[in-house]
């Protein structure tokens, strides 16, 4: 097992507010999380929207820093680091958005979007670039001819596979993948996943694979790790999570996926109602409001995450 990346309580608040009328608040976008990332494997993030999965996915490619905890990428410490270390680490940490068209500039061929990254970091020459850039459309299926063509005549799914193809260039060991699966039709979707694990095969990636469906990554995860507003509620290896899931919440968001199998229909879980406000989130366990086991004692103490039959749970009633 070989770690490429270790997060220790890593925390992003964010201090909103401030106006006439209105205080400055803290929102706890991501309150504590603790995980690694070994090569070639997959950790996969779940949640519904709002719990933090892309103020995640923002510190761990360094967009922006943590306000407390740390993070190493091959050993080396990020939180805090100098502009000069985390120049040459950002490029060992790459993102794909679940939007390709937003970092695709219309006006600018698929050839010269790719070369980019490598213009912009590297010394490598013209030819070196068009011939990399061209490697690359062949690794994610593209034909090398379309290289001179514009973002807006590629399909949704071939774009996406150009946003894998542009954060693979730097070669990078890390791949954030933000909902990357989430805005294509889902016949594109099981072609886009399949790619991705044989691009982590070939390059030995290690994955940080976001998404708030997980019926997307039940099958691709080694680990996986579900949060709730900010916080980490279960982690574990994914199939112990999966089978077996320990807290309320990912009970529920598994009962929310369809399944083979209609026997599992009768114990179906149904979030009731709204994710909180971060800004105002419940005392206690802040799942407890939507929890169908939470009792009084849920109201007044935090669960910490414990180990339960070899998975982290953070409640106090699971078993
Ligand atoms: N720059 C920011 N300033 C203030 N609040 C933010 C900022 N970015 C995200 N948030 C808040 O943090 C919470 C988590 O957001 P996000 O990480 O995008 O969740 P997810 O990706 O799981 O949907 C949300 O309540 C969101 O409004
Ligand atoms: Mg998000």
């Amino acid at each position: 097992m070989s770690i490429v990346l270790e997060a220790t309580d890593l925390t992003r608040h964010y201090e909103v507010g401030g106006g006439m009328f209105s205080p400055v608040r803290t929102l706890k976008a991501l309150d504590g999380a603790s995980f690694v990332l070994e090569r070639g494997k997959t950790l996969a993030v779940v949640g519904e929207s709002g719990c933090g999965k892309s103020t995640l996915a923002r510190v761990i490619t360094m967009i922006e820093p943590p306000t407390a905890g740390s993070f190493k990428i091959g050993g080396t410490e990020i939180a805090g680091a100098s502009t000069e270390t985390l120049k040459s680490m950002r490029a060992r940490v790459q993102i794909v958005f679940q939007n390709p068209y937003g970092s695709l500039n219309p006006r600018q061929k698929i050839g010269h979007a790719l070369e980019e990254p490598l213009l912009v970091n590297t010394k490598a020459s013209q030819s070196e670039r068009t011939e990399k850039a061209r490697e690359m459309m062949v690794a994610v299926g593209l034909r090398p001819e379309h290289y001179d063509r514009y973002p807006h005549m590629f399909s949704g799914g071939q774009r996406q596979r150009i946003a894998i193809a542009r954060a693979l260039m730097l070669n990078p060991e890390i791949l954030v993948l933000d909902e990357p699966v989430s805005a294509l039709d889902v016949s594109i979707q099981a072609q886009v996943l399949n790619l991705l694990a044989s691009l982590q095969e070939k390059f030995n990636l290690a994955y940080l694979f976001i998404s708030h469906d997980l019926a997307v990554v039940k099958h691709i995860a080694d680990t996986a790790m579900v949060m709730y507003l900010g916080h980490v509620v279960e982690q574990g290896a994914a199939k112990d999570l999966f089978s077996d899931p320990k807290h309320p919440y990912t009970k529920a968001l598994l009962s929310a996926t369809p399944q083979a199998d209609p026997m599992a229909k009768r114990n179906r879980i149904v979030l009731q109602g709204e994710l909180p406000s971060p800004l105002n989130p419940p005392s206690g366990c802040s799942f407890r409001t939507r929890c169908p086991i939470a009792q009084d004692y849920c109201a007044t103490a935090t669960p910490q995450l414990r180990r339960l039959k070899g998975v982290d749970v953070a409640c106090h009633f699971a078993e």
